[in-house]
């Protein structure tokens, strides 16, 4: 995808002197006090400022932070204790500015936060007047915000519309890359697993992926239901038996390519879906009807470990069992080590996904690691985000 990049303007010297709009997304889960529990959306936000502090840039910094009432600005709206943390990651002061709308002063080698972006009212309908206004406040716009990119809201798709330049800071650009490395232009076979507890809420991204990809590994309670339309008796597992014949056209997508949905040979099974749970292998025949399957079982894992292992490419969407109880975490756990082991380029995202890797510790080996939630899974779902589509056209004139 064509946009055009902060780090090129900034290493033209273009950025020198400018006022900076940075949409960063620093949405991160805080505690009940406000305290961030998580940072590293805060943290994935430093090299973009620092580039443009480093170019003499006037820097002005903004993100949504849950979903406000706009108009209605509460305290637990605040974007503060983000203020503070990325003041101690910058090493420097970061004021917070409220009511911003209307002007922001900073000065070239400054940077300020502005308040909650979601509390402008107009924001979520990208209302023009709002995103009019905003792109008066600066020379050059940036959306660095890829977990946001999926929303075409005022501060990810109007200002972009109207800014004298609108271009894709680091974050969103590595994102980008990642992804059409993954997606556009795979190194085959390209793998991707997607597993969660519902084919519906996957169904569209497994519907796109099977246009694509040579191996889909389905994990979870989607794999459940693909069991079931394999004609297998899954007992009182989760699945959703109206998507057995959605199920089915997945499998036959794939077979007409010549690719396919491998179908775990053995599971793990409990009486009870409970952290102290006794769990059982058995083979993917001899699943009885009071069984709930909540893992692969270890020799359905090392094929597909296999499998990865000898993957030019792998997409990583969703733990394949309930990798919280230890009893049924070894698919998970045997996928990710696999992951970290293959040679090829791995791209993982989703809560869960990130979860789990942090549990196995392979955050390293693992080619990219997406920023996105939501964003992600449109991605996969073969969407063009909106936030990418604008400044693509930005580009374009
Ligand atoms: C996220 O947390 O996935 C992003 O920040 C987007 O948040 P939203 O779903 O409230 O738009």
């Amino acid at each position: 995808m064509n946009v055009i990049r902060f780090s090129d303007l900034c290493a033209s010297g273009k950025a020198a002197g400018q006022r900076v709009f940075i949409r960063a997304d620093l949405n991160v889960p805080q505690a009940d006090d406000g305290s961030i529990t998580e940072d590293t959306r805060v943290r994935a936000s430093v090299p973009c400022i620092q580039m443009a502090l480093a170019a003499g840039a006037a820097v002005m910094v903004t993100s949504h932070l849950g979903r406000p009432t706009e108009g209605e600005f509460k305290a637990e709206d605040s974007l503060a204790p983000v203020a503070k943390r990325l003041g101690e990651l910058l090493g420097r002061e970061v004021p917070l500015v409220a009511n911003w709308v209307d002007g922001v002063t900073v000065a070239p080698g400054q940077v300020v936060l502005l308040e909650n972006c979601r509390v402008n009212k107009g924001e979520k309908k990208n209302n023009e007047e709002l995103a009019r206004k905003m792109a008066q406040l600066c020379d050059i716009y940036v959306n660095d915000a890829f977990g946001t990119a999926h929303r075409a809201e005022g501060t990810t798709y109007g200002i972009a519309q109207f800014a004298p330049i609108a271009c894709a800071g680091p974050l969103l650009a590595a994102e980008i890359d990642a992804i059409s490395k993954a997606l556009a232009n795979p190194k085959r076979p390209l793998a991707a697993i997607v597993a969660g507890s519902k084919v519906s809420t996957k169904l569209t991204i497994l519907k796109s992926l099977a246009q694509n990809v040579d191996q889909l590994i389905v994990g979870g309670g989607i794999a459940n239901t693909f069991m079931l339309a394999a004609g297998l008796n899954i007992g009182k597992s989760l699945a959703e038996a109206d998507l057995v014949g959605e199920a089915q056209a997945v499998i036959e997508a794939m077979k007409a390519r010549g690719a396919e949905v491998p179908i775990p040979t053995d599971v793990v099974t409990a009486k009870a879906f409970a952290a102290d749970a006794p769990a059982t292998v058995k083979k993917a025949t001899e699943v009885a009807d009071d069984d709930m399957i909540l893992d692969i079982g270890p020799e359905t894992a090392a094929k597909l470990a296999e499998q990865l292992k000898a993957a030019g490419t792998i997409v990583w969407n969703g733990p394949v069992g309930v990798f919280e109880f230890d009893q049924f975490a070894n698919g998970t756990k045997v996928i990710a080590q696999a992951i970290a082991e293959s040679s090829a380029f791995s791209i993982a995202g989703g809560g869960d996904t990130l979860a789990a890797i942090a549990k196995y510790g392979i955050e390293k080996q693992v080619g990219y690691i997406s920023t996105g939630g939501g964003a992600f899974l449109e991605i996969l779902e073969g969407k063009t985000l909106p936030a990418f589509e604008i400044l693509a056209k930005r580009a374009a004139v």
